[in-house]
């Protein structure tokens, strides 16, 4: 077994440079590389964070570089802490190692302003979490009011026109709870977007849809990766990974296992994790 991932890690490695000081081999036989990143520019840099839950380790040493226009898929098996990576980023779980820097601002830093630095990283959950009892509009407009200071009336422009970007400005004055799980979440993206993020963070953001309504948020994801935002994607759907990521990360059992470029993570040539991950998940 051991001696297959090497072979595998081995071929793959030979068109790599290995000069290059982010391209290595990890502890699990993974590739990472530094190839396949959209720009030079760091948005997101994640160095050997590690996270407990009392005494259980959730996260271990996890490091990872999202450059400005990175689109990254994160996945891997349920449990091993894909949720949990992407919820530090923009401090909603607190990690008790590491360092996270999103535009230069250290997000454990007890200094640092929090409700300001996550309304800058937009964040999109498997279930919407809209307001119920507020309307569409006001969905979009509270939070650029209470935290970024907006005056109402550009609040409401700025609402208007990234709700026309996603289809919906003729639903503005209904609430959550009228409209379809498709349209909802493509609110609670225009939601964020409104925020003018840096980055963007997806949580399974199609899971919890109707089949007929995965493509209509997929849509909006690809339209946001073609502009060039900056995206850090957990989720399933790996025609998505394959035609819009650049980047692949691999997690298991809170390790970061491959880190690397969408061509390399799919062309194969991992380790076994991955390979077996992959292929349980193409063959559904
Ligand atoms: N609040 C918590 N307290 C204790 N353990 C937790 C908590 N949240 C998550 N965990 C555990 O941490 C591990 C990682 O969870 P996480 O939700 O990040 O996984 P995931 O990769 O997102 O899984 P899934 O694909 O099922 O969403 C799991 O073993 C989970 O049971
Ligand atoms: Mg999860």
């Amino acid at each position: 077994m051991e001696n297959t991932t090497t072979n595998n890690i081995s071929s793959g490695v030979n068109n790599l440079d290995l000069n290059d000081k982010d391209t290595f081999i990890n502890e699990f036989g993974g590739l990472v590389t530094n190839n396949g990143h959209a720009s030079d520019e760091i948005v997101i840099k994640m160095s050997e964070v590690s996270k407990w839950y009392g005494n259980f380790q959730v996260l271990t040493n996890c490091t990872a570089h999202v450059h400005k226009g990175d689109v990254v898929v994160v996945c891997g098996p349920s449990g091993s802490g894909k949720s949990t990576l992407i919820k530090t980023v923009n401090g909603l779980e607190p990690f008790q190692k590491g360092q996270i820097l999103v535009n230069g601002v250290s997000v454990g830093d007890p200094k640092t302003n929090l409700p300001k630095l996550r309304s800058q990283v937009g964040m999109v959950f498997q279930h919407f979490e809209l307001f119920p009892h507020l309307t569409i509009l006001d969905n979009l407009t509270v939070a650029q009011i209470k935290v970024l200071g907006r005056k109402e009336g550009d609040a409401k422009q700025k609402a208007m026109s990234y709700l026309d970007r996603v289809g919906l400005s003729a639903q503005a004055p209904k609430y959550p709870a009228e409209l379809s799980g498709g349209q909802q979440q493509r609110v609670a993206i225009a939601r964020a977007l409104s925020m003018n993020p840096v980055a963007m963070l997806f949580d399974e953001p199609t899971s919890a849809l109707d089949p007929e309504m995965i493509q209509e948020v997929l849509d909006v994801m690809i339209e946001l990766a073609r502009e060039g935002m900056t995206m850090m994607c957990v989720t399933h759907e790996m025609g998505f990974a394959s035609q819009v990521a650049n980047r692949i990360i691999f997690m298991d059992e809170g390790h970061i296992v491959e880190n690397c470029s969408k061509d390399e993570f799919f062309a194969g040539a991992k380790s076994d994790r991955a390979q077996a991950f992959l292929s349980k998940i193409l063959n559904h």
